[in-house]
């Protein structure tokens, strides 16, 4: 009975190494985005303005750990620069994105009201001429700040801060999730912004692999999780493409081994962890979720499909908002994927579009 575990004994090495909020100490396969990162940021070594960058890719491509890894080495050769990572998933606003970079440069947050906007700019600004730092900001899955309009002024203001304040500095890193929907900017940004693209590709199935392998090694201790079991993460990663669903399925097919007591995960493990794991993805959309959208979405799921008029109306009845508002929630929901909305060229408002959910009703449900 040597291959069962007794009570105490676990398989798990150091289980923080499963978390989707660790930071990996290998970096992998990403050597190429980094190096363009470096590239762009490197004119603000010299107390320079940085190129600005825009980086795109699908979910679970790396593209936020590869900022966070860029930021790290700032932080710690380049006293002169002052990076700002901004999640514009919580931050959606301009004020909100602004006022994050305040509290990084002056060390407290300004208050959520009563201040202007103008005033934490000219703050900013006033700082980072003063102190001669240069500033870099990411902001992280700006998808957000499309959907809530709000992507030009930001990007606007960030541009034009060296015009109101000479010898101020200022880099984006724009970070986009790529969800098949195009992102068109303002002309008056769009000539200002030019950004170096930087693409963050699918990790192929070899680079999967070798990805989850070095995390295995790593998390569990060895012989736990050998080669066929492997292949059998990859595949099911690799189908689905977020490398997030890889690592939540070594941490559920882990605790599935342990809970029969086995000293290895099987095949089986990786199975029954897989209905849950496929859906990290959908779980991470939705803790996003804004209360308005969250009322639209469990309309939706509440029938098999519905027309965007038929929805409108009930919607209205809920919440009182007006059709445009309600056509951008939806055109939200359908480019995070949670929702198909195909058009069917009939219906008195424009054309009439059939909406349908991406997911099992339940599912979604479970989590609104
Ligand atoms: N090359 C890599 N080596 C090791 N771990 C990686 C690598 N790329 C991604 N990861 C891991 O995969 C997970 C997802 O990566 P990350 O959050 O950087 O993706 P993302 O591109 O920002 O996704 P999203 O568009 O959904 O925000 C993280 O837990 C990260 O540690
Ligand atoms: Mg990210």
């Amino acid at each position: 009975m040597k291959e069962m575990l007794s009570w105490d004994q676990t398989l798990f090495k150091d289980s923080e190494l499963f978390e989707l909020d660790h930071i990996p100490e290998h970096f992998l396969h990403r050597d190429g985005q980094l190096q363009a990162m470096m590239y762009s940021i490197r004119p603000a070594l010299g107390g320079g303005r940085p190129l600005n960058c825009l980086c795109i890719g699908a979910p679970g491509t790396g593209k936020t750990t590869a900022v966070i890894k860029i930021f790290e080495e700032i932080e710690k050769h380049a006293p002169q620069v002052v990076p700002v990572l901004v999640n514009c998933q919580v931050n959606s606003t301009r004020y909100a994105v602004f006022s994050q970079v305040f509290r990084k440069l002056i060390g407290y947050a300004p208050p959520t009201s009563g201040v202007s906007f103008k005033k934490i700019f000219n703050e900013i600004s006033r700082y980072l001429a003063e102190h001669e730092k240069v500033l870099i900001v990411a902001l992280d899955d700006m998808n957000y700040l499309f959907y809530e309009n709000e992507v030009n002024e930001v990007l606007y203001s960030l541009l034009r801060a060296h015009e109101t304040y000479p010898g101020v500095r200022v880099g984006i890193i724009a970070i986009l999730s790529d969800t098949g929907v195009p992102h068109l900017f303002d002309p008056k940004v769009e000539s200002v912004f030019l950004p170096e693209e930087i693409a963050f590709p699918r990790y192929s199935r070899d680079e999967i692999k070798d990805i989850l392998s070095n995390r295995a090694k790593l998390g569990f201790y060895p012989g736990v999780l050998d080669d066929i079991v492997l292949d059998r993460i990859t595949e099911h990663t690799s189908a689905l493409g977020d490398l997030r669903v890889g690592i939540d399925l070594l941490k559920r097919s882990g605790l599935n081994a342990e809970r029969r007591a086995s000293r290895m995960i099987s095949v089986e493990d990786v199975e029954s962890a897989f209905g849950k794991s496929r859906l990290v993805h959908l779980s991470y959309i939705m803790q996003s979720l804004k209360e308005d959208e969250k009322i639209l979405l469990r309309l939706v799921a509440d029938a098999a499909q519905s027309s965007s008029g038929e929805l409108y109306e009930k919607f209205h009845l809920k919440t009182n908002l007006a059709y445009t508002r309600f056509y951008e929630l939806l055109n939200k929901l359908h480019s995070v994927k949670l929702i198909d909305a195909d058009f069917t060229g009939k219906g008195s408002r424009g054309r009439s579009r059939v909406v349908t959910l991406r997911y099992n009703a339940d599912e979604i449900k479970m989590r609104l």
